[in-house]
């Protein structure tokens, strides 16, 4: 079974400059989309579920599924918990297998992120277990917390540096301009490289992590629309800042509202061309199968994550 942490891929990720996708999983069909795609593109991937994702499908069978896939992918896949709100949430996935586990202490101010995170990394790597954190705010809608656009905060690449070496983590999230949710920009889609490129060369060896990084990709929006969805004005990262930012020094790359969108479209499009269906699998096969491409044009066309594994 390939179930391991991120210390590797990310490993060869810097070194190769190209990024992992990150991809939220809240019930079977996404994990095993996701895991079809990996398979097929011989690329690491990484199996993220929130809190309310692991409260929607229960621990005890998100693991089972996760498990179950990952022997079945035969690529390396780490397990990891998206937006960890507390230490008691990291440490219930770290006991229950996760390889991998996010501690979010950017709602707080440095002194308790760092405090936070401290805690959460001694009890993470005391089993193994890998930790990412976050510094800087990111505008919009992070799992429950919602940032005001105006609170949004751009990482700061001195307090990045201090922040790493006090607390031990072995990735960072940064805010450089991403943002959760269908509504990231209101004009032009504009990224931060210049701060991007400041945090590498202040920390060149710890993997750099992007929130927020769905291209809330058009034609699957129009779709959502076009059958009966009310997503007006969405807009995301494009394709090729994504792969800049991939080959600039970011080493993970989080996207779920893109999947979102790609299973929601299909579900839309099957019920409204069929309105005999009512056999679940009717709708949700085609929408597995939306999700798989999604992952794997991302894979394959932007991340470079490609014959990696
Ligand atoms: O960044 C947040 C993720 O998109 C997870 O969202 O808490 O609704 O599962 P969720
Ligand atoms: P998106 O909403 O852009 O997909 O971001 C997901 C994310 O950052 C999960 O942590
Ligand atoms: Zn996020």
């Amino acid at each position: 079974m390939a179930l391991v942490t991120t210390k590797e891929m990310f490993e060869k990720s810097i070194k190769e400059h190209f990024a992992i996708g990150a991809f939220n999983i809240n019930n079977m069909e996404f994990i095993q989309a996701i895991l079809d795609a990996a398979k097929e593109e011989n690329s690491p991937v990484i199996l993220q579920a929130s809190s309310s994702a692991i409260k929607y499908a229960r621990m005890n069978y998100l693991m089972k599924m996760c498990e179950a896939g990952i022997e079945e992918a035969g690529v390396p896949v780490a397990i990891h918990l998206d937006h960890g709100p507390d230490f008691e949430s990291c440490k219930m996935c770290i006991d229950a297998g996760f390889t991998s586990v996010m501690i979010d202490g950017s709602k707080y101010d440095f002194e308790e992120n760092v405090r936070v995170t401290k805690e959460v990394v001694d009890y993470a790597h005391a089993r193994g277990v890998v930790v990412e954190a976050e510094l800087g705010k990111l505008a919009g809608i992070e799992d429950e917390v919602n940032v005001a656009e105006d609170d949004a905060m751009f990482t700061d690449p001195m307090e990045a540096k201090e922040f790493v070496e006090r607390t031990g983590c072995d990735s960072l999230a940064i805010a450089i301009g991403t943002s959760h949710g269908a509504y990231k920009f209101k004009g032009e889609a504009k990224l931060r490289f210049d701060i991007l490129q400041k945090i590498k060369e202040k920390l060149p060896n710890t993997p750099i992590v992007l929130h927020g990084a769905s291209t809330v990709i058009p034609e699957l929006v129009e779709t959502c629309n076009k059958y009966g969805a009310d997503i007006p004005g969405a807009k995301g990262v494009p394709d090729e800042m994504l792969h800049e930012a991939s080959i600039k020094g970011v080493s993970k790359i989080n996207v779920d509202t893109d999947l979102r969108l790609a299973m929601t479209s299909e579900i839309r499009r099957v019920l409204a061309e069929e309105p005999s269906v009512f056999d679940p699998r009717k709708y949700l096969k085609p929408a597995r199968e939306k999700v798989k491409e999604t992952v794997q044009h991302k894979i394959k066309n932007v991340f470079g994550s490609s014959g990696k594994a």
